[in-house]
């Protein structure tokens, strides 16, 4: 699969995620630390040295290489300013990944995580020859639904003690975009 990196918004590139993106990781999340934790699972202290970050950045180009996930990061400068992953990719019938993001606090509202989104469904669609994909956010979560409305996504439901986000089980409504009706290759 051959997935080029794309300009967004000013000097901010959407690229895959490299070997070397473990120390900017370590920098983006330590900055974004209590601004992310209502929003994502309970991290050890470890996630966020740069060893952890680097244990997990060869796990998902492991998944990259097998075609079960495609992760991508918006890059200023060598600076990490976000992520976005498409995970659980699936073929067969169902043609089917999750999409998660988050964006660095200081780069809010500038529509970053839209294009991200609108472009990786692009790619879902024309590259990774995917049918849908689907996104869950907390119920609370106004500005991540909006940004999956902005790009396409419908609800289709709300699901109860989803998934475990910071510490506890919570309730998520999930969303869908479907990105063509091909049949299956
Ligand atoms: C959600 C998140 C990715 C949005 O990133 P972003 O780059 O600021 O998003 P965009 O600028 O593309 O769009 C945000 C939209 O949400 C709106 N919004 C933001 N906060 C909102 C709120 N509390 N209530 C309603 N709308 C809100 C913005 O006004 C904007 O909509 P608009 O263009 O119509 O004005 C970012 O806030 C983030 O990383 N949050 C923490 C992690 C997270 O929630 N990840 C998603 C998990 S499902």
């Amino acid at each position: 699969m051959t997935i080029r990196p794309t300009p967004l918004a000013d000097s901010i590139v959407m690229r895959l995620l490299e070997e070397s993106d473990a120390r900017p990781l370590s920098e983006a999340y330590l900055l974004n630390r209590e601004y992310l934790q209502p929003w994502e699972p309970r991290r050890a202290d470890a996630f966020f040295t740069v060893e952890g970050q680097r244990s997990r950045v060869q796990d998902q180009l492991r998944l990259l290489e097998s075609g079960q996930t495609v992760p991508w990061v918006l890059d200023e400068g060598g600076r990490v300013v976000g992520t976005l992953t498409l995970s659980n990719v699936a073929l067969g019938p169902f043609r089917s990944a999750n999409i998660g993001y988050w964006v660095d606090h200081g780069y809010a509202g500038r529509g970053l995580a839209t294009q991200a989104v609108r472009h990786a469904c692009r790619l879902a669609d024309e590259v990774a020859d995917l049918h849908r994909l689907e996104a869950g956010t907390l119920v609370r979560n106004r500005g991540s639904q909006r940004v999956l409305t902005k790009a396409g996504f419908t609800l289709i439901g709300a699901a109860a003690n989803y998934l475990h986000i910071d510490g506890a089980w919570q309730d998520h409504l999930i969303f869908q975009r479907i990105l063509n009706q091909r049949p299956p290759g």
